[in-house]
């Protein structure tokens, strides 16, 4: 079933548990894919496979899953997490943008349901190593995989200031982005989480007590690091192509800045015409390949946000395929 994966041992998180990533809104995404026996499904964010046991055990005898993640170790968890259903499961190593072409190689038919869970696992937080925390020292690394791309501490030491700032502007949301980039170009060159931590904070004494100085910036170094919008914006169209009529995808974003593209994806993409609203006919032809069935998106009850913090900016947006594009 582990094609592709570095074996290895499973990390056990700080806490001794196997499992240490808790899906969010658990129930919910299986309510909204409804899995079904004898169809195919792909997780494209396997994680540690939460979310995937969940759609083997609903489309249990004969589901098929397919679930990627970009995350060598997250792939070691989820493969012995999911090994009771190895008949039924194929796990790569790849990113969701390219989901297309291992469906292509496995010659597998349409799919009847997406998942994508975005952003950064509880397990990846919690291992310093990663450098996705500023609360525990380590590299500054933040990739999801780690043998590919620049880290994050390159994007720190080598980005110009008036780059840098931008990236945290838009990417964390910061308003004080441009005040934060001149003191970390001042610092450099930084390489460990704890360093560039204590570097905004100190310049950011009135920041506020609701969160940490450094959130948005790690949030935007993140992002930037992983591409992480242009992948998600490039591989949507690329996923839709991939399920059958009936089949659904489902997101959970954790940011406003994902949330958005979901959101103008989905309108754009269950409409018929596209052309600007002052354009008296349409010469656009687009098509409506899609129904969204979640005008609102759906967020965690009140009790999953009390037992998993984590989860309280999830939102999960589902939408339909109702025409071959
Ligand atoms: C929030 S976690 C998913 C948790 C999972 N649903 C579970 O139940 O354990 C997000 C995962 O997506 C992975 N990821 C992020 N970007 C990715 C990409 N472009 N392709 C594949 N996996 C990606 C991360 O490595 C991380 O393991």
């Amino acid at each position: 079933m582990n094609d592709n994966v570095n074996g290895g041992e499973a990390f056990a998180g700080n806490s001794g548990d196997p499992f240490p990533h808790q899906p969010v809104l658990y129930q919910e995404v299986l309510n909204a894919l409804a899995p079904q026996s004898g169809k195919h499904y792909l997780d494209g964010t396997l994680g540690s496979g939460g979310h995937a046991e969940g759609i083997l055990l609903a489309s249990a005898p004969s589901g098929m899953l397919l679930g990627l993640d970009l995350d060598p170790k997250a792939l070691a968890i989820a493969s012995q997490r999911l090994f009771p259903y190895e008949e039924r499961v194929i796990i790569r190593q790849g990113s969701y943008q390219t989901a297309d072409e291992v469906l292509q190689q496995l010659e597998w038919p349409h799919l009847h349901g997406i998942l994508l869970d975005l952003g950064v696992s509880s397990m990846q937080i919690d291992q310093p190593d990663r450098g996705f925390s500023f609360l525990t020292n380590g590299p500054l690394d933040m990739r999801f995989d780690p043998e590919i791309g620049r880290s994050a501490a390159d994007l720190v030491n080598e980005t110009p200031e008036e780059a840098l700032s931008q990236i945290i502007w838009t990417y964390g949301e910061e308003r004080y982005a441009r005040r934060i980039a001149k003191v970390i170009v001042a610092a450099r060159p930084i390489n460990s989480t704890l360093t560039l931590a204590k570097v905004i904070k100190e310049a950011m004494p009135g920041y506020g007590s609701r969160i940490h100085p450094a959130t948005r910036t790690f949030q935007a170094l993140r992002i930037a690091t992983n591409k992480e919008l242009e992948t998600l914006s490039s591989a949507l169209p690329r996923l839709v192509s991939c399920l059958e009529i009936g089949g659904r995808i489902a997101v959970i974003t954790f940011h406003s800045l994902e949330d958005r593209i979901i959101k103008q994806f989905f309108k754009r993409e269950s409409q018929d015409c596209i052309c600007p609203p002052e354009q008296p006919i349409c010469t656009c032809e687009h098509q409506a390949t899609l129904q969204v069935l979640t005008k609102k998106p759906i967020r965690p009850t009140q009790e999953e946000v009390k037992e998993n913090p984590r989860s309280s900016s999830s939102k999960l947006r589902v939408a339909e395929k109702i025409v071959e594009a």
